[in-house]
């Protein structure tokens, strides 16, 4: 085990944990990362002023805000989840590499920089490591409303004098591509027609928001998503809707430490394939109109999953619901679907004296009656709540670093954990 001064030397902050504890009680969930992100971007659209709320205090949200800044707009947070934007003296269309190569939702403002300004020029984004991030279905959209688009020296560069509503057919499901296609096609003339679209809770949460704003969008939550253009957009006063993906992560980590959690302001609805795979692990999940319990059960049953767009089993979730099928009484198939690189955390659960073989898409693991802390690494957002989740089962000490993965997704981890009975602390 490293000590914590050699860990101080090396590593900035690190999260130590003694698993073991049973996560017992009832938590408040945040506002969803993957909606607010959007959300803000959207906000370009319009001169006037919109109020957010229930915007979560994660790293990612801060370094969309300072993209936003850095275009000429005015954000402030407010306290308690709410903040205002004005984007009203924007006068730069190209944000800076040091912030959009921070996170892949950087792209986000490429849509609403086109289709209120004519012109974007946006460099490739960064992000988490789950494998290849194209972004030429955003690109394709673009040219079909009728952007020039030039892709060189690491930006893509798009410029219209006019764009014009047109049909849009994805050749694979992408929310990235839908949220781009759907904010630049809010101003364009005419009629656009977005098939095979993403249906994810998120995206339909931005098509509301937009409609606030004055949008006119139909087929909203289903995969063809009409959209008529408009002329001007308005400020609005908005609340993001809960997390689905930390909802989950959270009862998830309950189940594999043996507690039980209820998770208040959340929206169950949203979680149908999660919570469809939870009670097939042998999970009592009670759900309410606005929280989802956990009850504490005996054990964990093995279960077959598979990744899929919305309404499928969430990817997001498939590193957490893994950590939780390490202790399984009997071995779980996870096919992976959507990322090529999503199970680089396999690794870290090793280590911990899980059991796991992956080929190719597919995770097998075998459960072992249980795991023992040690030290590991989160390298990307969900990795970091399936290591958390294991760390806390654990018996033992472990310690985590990687904690910028961590921070970008997860409001005050160590707070709401430690909350639930957690023995959880950030050195340094
Ligand atoms: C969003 O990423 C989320 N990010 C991801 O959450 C989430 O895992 C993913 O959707 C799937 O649900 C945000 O909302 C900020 P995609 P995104 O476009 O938009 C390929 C988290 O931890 N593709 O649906 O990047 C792509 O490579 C993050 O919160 C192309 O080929 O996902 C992937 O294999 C991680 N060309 C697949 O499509 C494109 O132009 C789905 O990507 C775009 C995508």
């Amino acid at each position: 085990m490293l000590t914590e001064n050699l860990l101080l030397g090396v590593i900035l902050s690190y999260l130590k944990i003694v698993g073991g504890s049973h996560l017992r009680g009832e938590i408040e969930v945040s506002g969803a990362k993957n909606a607010a992100l959007p959300v803000m971007a959207a906000s370009i659209l319009t001169d006037e002023d919109v109020l957010l709320r229930r915007i979560p205090d994660i790293s990612d949200v801060w370094i969309m805000a300072d993209i936003l800044r850095s275009l000429g707009a005015k954000v402030a947070f407010e306290g308690k989840g709410d903040m205002t934007i004005n984007c009203s003296d924007i006068s730069c269309v190209s944000p800076p590499y040091e912030l959009v190569g921070k996170m892949n939702a950087s792209f986000d403002v490429t849509g609403p920089l086109l289709a209120r300004f004519g012109e974007a020029k946006v460099p490739l984004p960064g992000g988490c490591n789950l494998g290849s991030r194209p972004v030429d279905m955003h690109v394709e959209a673009f040219r079909i409303l009728g952007a020039e688009v030039v892709c060189q020296h690491g930006f893509v560069h798009a410029k219209a004098k006019t764009l014009q509503g047109n049909k849009i057919r994805f050749r694979r499901i992408s929310v990235g591509a839908t949220k781009n296609a759907m904010m630049t096609a809010v101003k364009v003339d005419g009629i656009t027609v977005l098939e095979n679209a993403a249906m994810e809770p998120e995206i339909v949460d931005l098509a509301v928001f937009l409609n606030a704003m004055g949008a006119r969008i139909t087929g909203i939550g289903s995969n063809t998503i009409v959209i008529e253009g408009v002329k001007k957009l308005s400020g609005v006063s908005y609340e993001i809707i809960p997390d689905r993906i930390l909802t989950g992560t959270y009862l998830a980590a309950a189940a594999v430490t043996g507690g039980s959690v209820t998770v208040i302001r959340t929206w169950p609805d949203f979680l149908e394939s999660f919570i469809s795979a939870m009670r097939s692990a042998g999970q009592k999940i009670i759900c309410g109109k606005d929280y989802v319990k956990l009850e504490k059960t005996e054990k964990i049953l093995p279960i077959e999953i598979s990744s899929s767009p919305h309404p499928g089993f969430p990817t997001d979730l498939q590193p957490v619901i893994t950590a939780m099928l390490t202790i399984a009484e009997g071995t779980s198939v996870v096919t992976e679907n959507i990322f090529d690189r999503r199970f680089m955390y396999v690794d870290e659960l090793r280590r911990l004296g899980a059991s796991l073989s992956v080929s190719d898409r597919t995770c097998i693991i075998r459960g072992v009656p249980k795991l023992f802390g040690a030290p590991v690494k989160a390298h990307d957002i969900r990795a970091g709540g399936a290591i958390i989740a294991a760390c806390l089962a654990a018996e033992g000490e472990s310690t985590i670093t990687g904690l910028e993965f961590i921070d970008r997704g997860h409001e005050k981890i160590e707070s709401v954990l430690s909350d639930l009975g957690a023995n959880i602390r950030r050195i340094g």
